[in-house]
């Protein structure tokens, strides 16, 4: 089915709009986990590092070993999300954040707390990749963008909540070492109670219907019709299967072998997907989220002043995704995305210059006169921007761009690039600013934002508003 004929043959009624809906929704509280549970640990470390005696390193290790967690789990939903199905791998990701959250807040030592942490990064990294993979096969292509887009609103909410959760179990506990309730200390329950969105996600998993692509790859054409019809409101649905069907070219199931291509070895497509994957986090937005106060103590900030610069950038990040769910359907991918590459340059350009005006080294720097305000403005700035787009419209877009044959395992393996760059900014992150200064990591972000916008421009096709199965075309023309 061709785009024009996608909104004559779809019946898009409120109803319809708002079954797929709920069902969005369900899906992201995946989203919620993989925020909240790379951000919970922020909170927590301080009081880790007391209570086990951890040197810098190790501690720095406990902290990003979830990363390299993420990393495994990304690769391997692909390869499961076609065998199991999209809502068994749902369920099975739900478990593992589960017992993540009470194997890390029983840890009794770090190699304990390490395993758990890596646990609940092959989870996160299982939900990155499960999300917007299903999200883009159940919406109905126009709207497609707006409710993938919902998946990174569950993450910046996830975020957001962490902090808030953090903060308020260390007030009332009186500091996050501190003894809580059942003889944890705040810290252990800091982690414990990410158990409440594992289970209620575990349930939703349950509950929603299965995505039609694998449906119909495992012969299940009734069921197939039924959701398609039902949740993306399709008419035609016998030759909505038909189409689908063709776009798998072949019966058997796809390999990791099938990636291969003619580029270096791999598929055009895959390259372009890894390397937005890359950029999404070289321009350096988790060096935001996860140091941000000590940014901020570096810009001259009290702890309270910090932690309240913390909270207005986190909820800046939920309330710009919004745009994104607005336009992204509206203005196109592209459009969006090069917007967001030269607003990020600038936030980041600002930043660097005031960064470069640094006096004193490591978390004792002072930033003279007005370069403070210039660094916080500049940093908001880039939260805005990489919010309203390139945070969302990435993850939309790795959901939408491969093959229907294809689509799982590339997914997969564009999403595992994403968390190794995620993993190598957050690692050097620390060490850079304070052998090189801060203002060479976001020299570094600034150039990787310039080149951002001259990758879309060059290498990226516009997905928005064609049926998934017209990407096999688009693919092989980018
Ligand atoms: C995107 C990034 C993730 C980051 C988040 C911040 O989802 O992939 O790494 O933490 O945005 O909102």
């Amino acid at each position: 089915m061709s785009e024009n004929d996608a909104g004559v043959q779809a019946e898009q009624s409120p109803k319809h709009m708002a079954r797929v809906i709920g069902i969005t929704v369900a899906a992201a509280v995946g989203g919620l986990l993989f925020g909240f549970d790379t951000a919970v640990i922020n909170g927590a470390v301080d009081s880790i590092q007391a209570d086990f005696g951890l040197s810098a390193s190790v501690l720095g290790f406990t902290v990003a070993i979830t990363l390299l967690g993420c990393a495994a789990g990304a690769w391997f939903a692909g390869g499961l999300a076609d065998r199991w199905g999209r809502k068994k791998v749902m369920v099975a990701a739900a478990i593992l954040f589960a017992v993540n959250s009470v194997g890390s807040a029983y840890a009794f030592s770090e190699w304990d707390l390490m395993a758990w942490r890596l646990v609940g990064g092959l989870a996160i990294g299982i939900a990155s990749v499960i999300v917007p993979g299903y999200i883009a096969e159940i919406a109905p292509s126009k709207w497609r963008g707006g409710l993938a887009s919902v998946q990174q609103l569950a993450i910046t909410v996830g975020i957001f909540a962490a902090l808030l959760s953090d903060a308020s179990l260390a007030s009332a506990a009186g500091g996050a070492g501190e003894e809580f309730w059942w003889g944890l200390s705040a810290w252990r329950w800091m982690l414990l109670v990410g158990v409440v969105p594992a289970v209620v996600y575990g349930v939703l998993a349950l509950i929603i219907p299965e995505s039609p692509q694998f449906l119909i790859r495992a012969g299940r054409d009734d069921e197939a019709a039924r959701v398609l019809s039902r949740v993306a409101g399709v008419r035609d649905t016998t030759g909505k299967i038909t189409s689908i069907r063709e776009s798998f070219q072949r019966e058997d199931r796809a390999s990791y072998r099938d990636l291969r291509g003619p580029a270096f070895g791999l598929q055009p497509i895959l390259w372009v997907g890894m390397t937005i994957a890359a950029l999404q986090q070289l321009v350096g937005i988790n060096a935001i989220f996860y140091y941000s106060t000590t940014l901020w103590k570096s810009v001259g900030f009290s702890e309270s002043d910090s932690f309240t610069t913390s909270v207005i950038t986190s909820v800046i990040n939920v309330a710009m995704t919004f745009v994104a769910i607005f336009f992204v359907d509206r203005v196109g991918r592209r459009k969006l995305l090069l917007i967001g590459s030269i607003g990020m340059a600038i936030g980041l350009l600002a930043a660097t210059l005031a960064f470069f005006q640094a006096e004193g080294s490591g978390e004792d720097i002072v930033l003279p006169g007005a370069w403070g305000p210039i660094a916080l403005v500049g940093a908001n700035l880039f939260v805005i921007f990489f919010a309203a787009t390139w945070g969302p419209v990435m993850w939309v877009t790795l959901g939408e761009m491969f093959p229907n044959r294809i689509r799982s395992i590339a997914l997969g393996v564009a999403t595992m690039v994403n968390w190794v760059f995620n993993f190598i900014v957050t690692l050097t992150f620390p060490w850079v600013s304070e052998n090189l200064g801060l203002w060479t990591m976001y020299a570094a972000f600034t150039v990787f934002a310039v080149l951002s916008f001259v990758f879309v421009r060059t290498r990226l096709p516009e997905f928005a508003g064609k049926d998934l199965e017209d990407n096999a075309e688009l693919a092989s023309t980018s």
